[in-house]
């Protein structure tokens, strides 16, 4: 990805590029999303904490659809013949709710920072 949108690199953290920490929190967020799919509420804090981590940073609405590109991108070559169109299109609509629900999330906090709570 960072490849293909070098204007992104200054936005990562070189050191958790290197060791891979931050693929596997990425990673992490979509399965956690996936396992509590029917008890969203189980994930209020947590997509809290990662709303003001990319508030902190300025991440955009416009830069969700490249970090979803390559991802399913990495889904598909981690999964090889099992992904399936059914098994890809399932993760899409999964990236694309917790997209949807993080879009939302740091919009509140960039339309009002000072009533945002500090995580
Ligand atoms: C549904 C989509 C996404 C999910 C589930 C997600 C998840 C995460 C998680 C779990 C963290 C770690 C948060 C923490 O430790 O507080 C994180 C950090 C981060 N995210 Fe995202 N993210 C998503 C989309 C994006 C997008 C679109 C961008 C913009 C290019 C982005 C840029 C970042 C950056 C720069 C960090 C900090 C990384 C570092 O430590 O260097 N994320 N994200």
């Amino acid at each position: 990805m960072l490849s293909a949108h070098p204007e992104l690199k200054t936005m990562f953290n070189a050191e958790s590029q290197v060791d891979g920490s931050q693929r596997r929190r990425l990673a992490g967020a979509i399965l956690a999303y996936a396992a509590n799919i029917d008890k969203l509420v189980a994930l209020d804090a947590p997509l809290d904490k990662i709303a003001h981590t990319h508030a902190r940073l300025n991440v955009l609405p416009e830069q969700y659809p490249i970090v979803g590109f390559h991802l399913l991108a990495a889904i598909k070559t981690v999964l090889g013949e099992a992904a399936t169109p059914d098994v890809i299109d399932a993760w899409a609509a999964a990236y694309g709710q917790l997209a949807d629900i993080l879009i939302a999330r740091e919009k509140t906090i960039y339309d009002a920072p000072e009533l945002a709570t500090a995580n």
